[in-house]
């Protein structure tokens, strides 16, 4: 427990009289992926609100790296290098696909106004600098995306999409990346390419530690080393995909019997 990555103990998050998250003990290692599932309403994006600091919890904490992160603001979490993607793409579809990943960059542009005037030539420096980060890191994913640079984001593809916001998630070099439903709206052969993008970004990087909510339980079945299941909020399995597909009671939470 002690040399986990990521540590959360006791999460509770209350919506009035709701219970969205209850008691959530997990903990993600260095360079594992870990699969967060459980049917509609179940608390997974909640789980992700609240590690990122948007959702303030009733109760329990947070640790990166040993350090207690309960509390801070978005921001400082971050900085301290947990990034996620969202479970509606938030691109801005008019902006280019390099502007957009220039806004998930935490050391962006020096934007004082003499180094811009006066130094011209360190200023290109920098932006050649952004120019070739940001190039090194889609064509991780799809090379032909190097070309599409400096094109609208509403020119590409839904998967195409996708890699931009994962790519802006590592853009800033992350410990821990949160992906939500990544392949929502994705056609099968889609969702297959992005598997293979999954295992490319655990290979490139084989220390950051990855939680993947996802539907799709082929996805989940390929990538994921370990998962939890969740149902109104409990943790109610964990274990790899195919210790918890066989536990009656994630069964009953999925099929809604008992
Ligand atoms: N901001 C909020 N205010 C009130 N209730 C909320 C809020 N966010 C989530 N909830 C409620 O908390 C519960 C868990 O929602 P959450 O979005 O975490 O589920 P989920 O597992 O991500 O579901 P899905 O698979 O549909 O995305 C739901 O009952 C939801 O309505
Ligand atoms: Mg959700």
């Amino acid at each position: 427990m002690g040399n986990s990555l990521l540590n959360s103990q006791g999460l509770t998050v209350k919506f009035g009289g709701l219970t969205a998250l209850s008691d959530l003990n997990f903990s993600l290692e260095k360079g594992e992926l870990l699969g967060l599932i459980g049917p509609n309403g179940s608390g997974k994006t909640t789980c992700f609100n609240t590690i990122t600091g948007i959702y303030r919890q009733a109760a329990g904490t947070t640790s990166l790296l040993g350090k207690d992160i309960t509390g801070f603001t978005p921001q400082q979490i971050y900085k301290c290098g947990i990034t996620r993607t969202f479970q509606r793409l938030r691109l801005a579809v008019a902006l280019s696909v390099f502007d957009n990943l220039l806004i998930g960059d935490s050391s962006s542009l020096n934007t004082n106004l003499f180094f811009n005037l006066f130094q011209r030539s360190k200023l290109k420096q920098e932006i050649e600098k952004k120019i070739n980060k940001v190039k090194k890191i889609i064509s991780v994913f799809n090379p032909a995306l190097v070309d599409k640079l400096y094109e609208p984001v509403s020119k590409l593809s839904m998967i195409d999409r996708r890699r931009i916001e994962v790519c802006r998630a590592l853009i800033s070099d992350p410990k821990v990346l949160l992906l939500d439903e990544p392949s929502a709206g994705m056609t099968q052969e889609e969702t297959r390419d992005f598997m293979n993008d999954l295992h490319e970004i655990k290979t490139k990087s084989p220390d950051l530690g990855i939680i993947l909510i996802e539907h799709e339980m082929n996805v989940i079945e390929s990538v994921t080393d370990r998962c939890i299941v969740l149902s109104y909020g409990k943790k109610i399995s964990e274990g790899s995909f195919k210790d918890v597909s066989r536990n009656p009671s994630v069964r009953t939470a999925y099929l809604g019997e008992d």
